[in-house]
């Protein structure tokens, strides 16, 4: 089916400015950018963005580097968007991402790994609402 995932361009990725060949790797895919827009994440935001992971050794470490320098968010759509983004950007440690992936090619470590994208269809509704809480393009052709 055809289904919606959100997606994060890092701000190692935006540093290195790779935004626009990461966004290449999704539109290969099949994958369509149907929202974008560039922001600094607050301290606060990146907290509850990734609240499932406050307890977690590398919590904190992940909340000052999501803060550290601009991201890029997106809304991606396609058939089977979420497994299709997962696929496009590899394992979460680019030590065991597959070639060609973009953590492959464009991340060293599990840390600052590139991109974040949504793991389910209840994330991925969470996760739009977050960033794009004023809605996003019903049909775009
Ligand atoms: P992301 O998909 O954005 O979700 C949480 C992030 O935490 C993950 O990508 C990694 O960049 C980061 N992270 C750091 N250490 C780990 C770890 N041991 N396991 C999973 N994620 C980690």
């Amino acid at each position: 089916a055809i289904e919606r995932t959100f997606s994060i361009v890092k701000p190692d990725a935006v540093a290195k400015n790779v935004i626009g060949k990461i966004y290449s790797r999704f539109e290969e895919a099949g994958l369509r950018i149907v929202a974008s827009k560039m922001l600094q994440l607050s301290r606060e935001q990146a907290g509850e963005f990734y609240a499932v992971h406050k307890e977690r050794p590398f919590y904190n470490d992940l909340v000052d580097f999501m803060t550290s320098g601009p991201v890029m968010v997106q809304v991606l759509e396609g058939e089977n968007a979420i497994a299709k983004n997962r696929e496009v950007m590899g394992a979460t440690n680019p030590k065991d991402a597959a070639p060609g992936t973009i953590r492959a090619d464009f991340a060293e470590t599990v840390d600052e790994n590139a991109v974040h994208g949504s793991d389910a269809p209840e994330t991925a509704k969470v996760e739009i609402d977050f960033f794009f809480p004023e809605g996003v393009c019903e049909r775009l052709r």
